[in-house]
């Protein structure tokens, strides 16, 4: 069952408004709420000295209003004091500057002083707080990686990788032979020679470069499962979790799932509307909306990174933010159309970000659920017209498998660091596929590599360049249809291509060999029958039939058997074009929404949603009359039918 919460920072008001606080939210429906998690300075104000009283006294004023409280580790922000003793803790950048304190995230993941003390406070909350009835559930830290804080260039981040490969690849000369260091002498004589790939006159090895993300995504998952380990032991019972973030990478979430009870993360679309790459007309189509696959993409991305599939929002943007570019208020009805899109994508939790607008420091400007003066603002009134509604559905059912779409995070490292073409990302061909298929009313799962195939009528693979025996084993043994995507299969576990090339081990379904591979300027087209050859072209050697082919000749996808090689970039018109063919060789029913809407089927329930900022209607495939909302969608609108 759906719950609601906010996230709320006592420290940062006084004393007497917590009661009140406590029962405005209650009373507005919610059940959770988040805090704690950038209070070090607060904690522990002096080395040693903690001054538990005020949060023992936070904690008992939430828990007697009825309130289940999430606590933070302070992780984040280790306060100034704690920095001073040690300064080399800082991360460094890229380009060698230290990146100090002032802000938050500045510690650097391989420092072994930092990862103590980090282990030391978490210990110290866990003891205290552990076996408090009031606690339901704990947050590690928060937003790994957020201001680009996973990739330190630190002399801690140094050694530490150069342990870390040693330990991969055994001897020097192995890391030689695999990563092709005969290559301009690049060739080392020992572990503790290797440095890291930044500062370097032009690009480093890109096998260095790869072997260097995984390292520090390594050192996010081992950091991360110091903090469990401690609550867990101290803690029994209790749930912990971590807040991901939007388009976001550089760790591999699915590595982090394995240790936590429930994946979380923070959604802000109309910040990550303004803040990533999305067309101006989209930009301003959806400027008070976000883009309607932001959301429900990471729903269904982070639904994929649970062990058991548990996930949840933590951050719900409640209206304007302050870190875009421009930060636009919500149209009226989109806090609750994006909480109750949460709900059917099978989220457990959607909680604000924040209780009350803070007057001070970076974030004055963010919007919360109340205004700085304690009046609502125009989200609280949503969030409570929301409660009922949830109540009123229940149980949603369980989730409808249809696609799985194949996404793992060494993809991106690998696009990220030989993109090839300008802006050529895995994770967004990722997003455009979704879309694609989304835009069909087709339900989708993200899954890793890992996951099992059972029950979907079509796998796609957007843009795979790395696959695993296993994957390929999977996909052998699955007998629907099938999308391999551009890249795929084409480099080696250590960023080099494959003796019998691209799609290499992928092979063993799909008959074909790329021999060459272009990416092509924007705008330069290879125009076909309502779609186009743009961004990226592999030309194949192989018997497949050439099914999608341009006026002027260009293969834009080739078929053999259930497998499809798109061999052009997975994005917009051919990506529709391809998913429509193979959904319908799968037998998936698509239905062509009007644009802007989206469609998610539960078990019991169908949920469409109107993001456009104009009327649109449910389409006349799906009948009767909703059990929320009405067929007819004003702006911002959802209906909700119930299935047989
Ligand atoms: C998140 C972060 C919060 C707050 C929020 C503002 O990234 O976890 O602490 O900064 O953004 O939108």
């Amino acid at each position: 069952m759906m719950r609601l919460g906010t996230c709320y920072y006592p420290e940062h008001w006084p004393r007497d408004m917590w009661p009140d606080d406590a029962r405005r939210m209650v009373e507005a429906g919610l059940s959770r709420v988040r805090i704690g998690e950038f209070a070090w300075s607060r904690i522990e104000p002096e080395p040693g000295r903690f001054e538990w009283g005020w949060l023992d006294d936070a904690i008992e004023v939430l828990h007697a209003a009825g309130l289940g409280v999430i606590l933070g580790t302070p992780t984040a922000t280790p306060p100034k004091w704690l920095c001073d003793r040690m300064p080399d803790m800082f991360a460094v950048d890229a380009e060698g500057k230290v990146r100090g304190f002032g802000s938050r995230r500045h510690y650097c993941f391989s420092h072994s002083g930092y990862r103590a003390e980090a282990a030391r406070i978490t210990q110290a909350m866990a003891e205290r707080y552990g076996e408090h009835p009031a606690i339901v559930m704990w947050q590690t830290d928060n937003e790994y990686g957020c201001h680009d804080s996973v990739h330190s260039f630190s002399d801690s981040a140094r050694d530490a990788f150069q342990v870390w490969l040693a330990d991969r690849y055994g001897s020097v000369e192995a890391l030689n032979a695999a990563w092709g260091n005969v290559f301009w002498s690049m060739e080392y004589r020992s572990f503790d020679a290797i440095e890291l790939p930044n500062l370097t006159v032009t690009e480093a090895n890109p096998s260095h470069w790869l072997a260097f993300r995984r390292f520090s995504s390594d050192q996010v998952i081992s950091f991360d499962k110091a903090q469990v380990e401690i609550i867990r032991e101290l803690s029994p019972g209790r749930d912990v979790m971590h807040n991901a973030m939007g388009f976001y990478p550089d760790y591999d979430h699915h590595d982090l799932g394995e240790q936590l009870d429930v994946v979380m993360w923070d959604s802000y679309p109309l910040g990550f509307l303004e803040t990533f790459k999305f067309s101006e007309a989209d930009k301003l189509a959806y400027v008070r909306q976000g883009h309607p696959d932001i959301a429900a993409f990471h729903h269904d991305l982070y639904r994929g990174c649970g062990k058991d599939g548990r996930w949840a929002v933590i951050e719900q943007q409640p209206g304007p933010v302050n870190w875009a570019r421009n930060n636009p208020a919500p149209l009226p009805g989109m806090v609750r159309l994006w909480t109750l899109e949460a709900m059917a994508h099978g989220a457990e939790l959607v909680s604000y970000f924040r209780w009350r607008q803070a007057p001070f420091a970076q974030e004055q400007m963010h919007a919360g659920l109340l205004r700085p003066d304690s009046e609502a603002a125009p989200g609280l009134e949503e969030a409570q017209q929301v409660a009922p509604e949830i109540e009123q559905l229940g149980d949603i059912g369980s989730p409808v498998k249809e696609v799985a779409l194949v996404l793992s995070y060494t993809s991106e490292w690998v696009t990220a660091t030989q993109p090839q073409g300008e802006g050529l990302s895995a994770l967004w061909a990722a997003f455009h596929t979704y879309t694609a298929l989304r835009a069909q009313g087709l339900n989708v799962d993200i899954v890793p590599p890992a996951a099992s195939l059972d029950g979907y009528a079509l796998v796609v693979l957007p843009c795979e360049p790395i696959v695993s025996d296993e994957l390929v084993e999977k996909l052998k043994a699955f007998d629907d249809q099938i999308i391999i995507g551009p890249r795929s299969g084409s480099k080696t576990d250590d960023l080099t291509i494959p003796p019998n090339l691209a799609p290499g081990k992928l092979q063993a379904l799909f008959e074909g060999k790329v021999t060459r591979s272009e990416s092509l300027r924007a705008g330069t087209e290879h125009q076909g029958d309502g779609w186009a050859v743009r961004r990226w072209l592999d030309h194949l050697e192989t018997d497949a039939e050439a099914e999608l082919v341009a006026a002027d000749g260009t293969v834009a996808c080739w078929k053999q058997g259930n497998v499809r090689y798109c061999a052009t970039w997975p994005e917009g018109d051919v990506i529709g074009e391809i998913t429509a063919r193979a959904a319908d060789d799968a037998g998936l029913a698509r239905i062509a929404l009007p644009e802007g809407t989206r469609m998610r089927k539960s078990g019991k329930f169908t949920f469409v949603f109107n993001y456009r900022n104009e009327a649109r209607s449910v389409p006349n495939t799906l009948s009767g009359e909703p059990v929320i909302g009405e067929r007819s969608l004003s702006p911002a609108e959802l209906a909700v039918f119930a299935r047989d």
